[in-house]
């Protein structure tokens, strides 16, 4: 198949290049305007021949995504392009209008132009806002608290016109917290960093309850492929993630144990970490568990690799 991903220099997306490349059948193009992704995180594929990297920024370079969608005959979008960093727009909202909601259209447009027939979305539970009910795929009303959360919803939105409009069969999969090596951003760098201040303590934001369902970034891709491969509606949506959750406090807990180091841990106090953050959510994963789908690692298991994983790249980072 001939294959985008949009954000494919990200965290989530060079990972995803992986899955796809290892069968030999597929090529793969990706276009990332690394914001946030990093080169190092698709460096092993660049001598590849199935394999292509654009530099460009989908809502400013529309003229070269435009020649990108020319060239590439696309079978199918995976578009994980967005400000993966929530806590960021709440100075700039228009950081998630353009990065999470405008790459959304624009790329929906360029399929539509294009005649491209699928698309997968990397969707997230943010959308769903902050409330204790246990989270199924059609509850409602969606009322997100972050822009993030809400650049994400209008997104579903467009995907859900343009599936109807110009038959562009979607899978919408609401990813929870995502771990595992190559994280660009998020709280195990924040910690890693303090750690290494020498401050003394560790500062944790929030009052460390915070408390949510963190899902192993490999077992993630096995589950976006799974859904995507197993599932043929128009409009394909899932809750996608681990029936076990783990505590801030855990994680930075974790965190201190894998570095070897002792610290007393300070909370800023406060049920959530900023303004936007979501202190507790639960999935309803009973429709991909029926589907036939289940992670192979728990929450606790996926931050603990995940920490291992990433305090290799930071070290690695630190000493360049
Ligand atoms: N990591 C998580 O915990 C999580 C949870 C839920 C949903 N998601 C979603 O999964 C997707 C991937 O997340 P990730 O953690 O890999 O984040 P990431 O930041 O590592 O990847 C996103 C990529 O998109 C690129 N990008 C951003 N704006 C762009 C633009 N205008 N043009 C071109 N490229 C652009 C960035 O450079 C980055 O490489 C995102 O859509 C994110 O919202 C992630």
């Amino acid at each position: 198949m001939n294959i985008l991903i949009t954000g494919g220099a990200g965290f989530i997306g060079s990972h995803l290049c992986d899955y796809l490349l290892a069968d030999a059948q597929n090529s793969v193009t990706i276009v990332d305007n690394l914001s946030l992704g990093r080169l190092e995180n698709i460096e092993h594929l660049l001598d590849n021949s199935h394999f292509n990297f654009v530099e460009l920024d989908i809502v400013k370079n529309v003229n070269l995504l435009n020649e990108v969608f020319q060239q590439g005959v696309f079978d199918v979008v995976f578009h994980l392009a967005a400000n993966s960093d929530i806590a960021q727009s709440h100075a700039n909202p228009s950081i998630d209008l353009n990065n999470t909601f405008l790459t959304t259209f624009h790329v929906l447009e360029q399929m539509r132009i294009h005649g491209v027939k699928q698309l997968v979305f990397a969707s997230t539970s943010a959308i769903y806002g902050d409330t204790p009910e246990k989270l199924h795929e059609n509850y409602g009303p969606l009322l997100p608290v972050s822009h993030y959360g809400a650049g994400k919803l209008a997104s579903e939105a467009f995907i859900s016109s343009f599936a109807e409009n110009y038959g562009i069969q979607s899978w919408i999969i609401r990813f929870p917290n995502v771990v595992g090596e190559r994280t660009t951003h998020g709280i195990l760098f924040d910690f890693f960093r303090k750690v290494k201040a020498n401050t003394g303590y560790l500062e944790v934001l929030g009052n460390g309850e915070q408390n949510k369902p963190y899902v192993y970034v490999k077992d993630l891709v096995e589950a976006i492929l799974f859904v995507w491969q197993n599932t043929n509606d128009k409009l394909n949506y899932f809750n996608v993630g681990v029936d076990s959750q783990t505590k801030v406090s855990n994680i930075a807990k974790i965190v201190l144990e894998e570095m070897g180091e002792q610290r007393e841990i300070k909370y800023t106090g406060g049920s959530r970490g900023w303004v936007g953050d979501v202190p507790f959510f639960s999935y309803s994963l009973d429709k991909i568990h029926a589907l036939g789908w289940k992670a192979k690692n728990t929450s606790d298991n996926a931050v603990r690799i995940a920490v291992r994983e990433n305090l290799r790249l930071f070290n690695r980072l630190l000493h360049k």
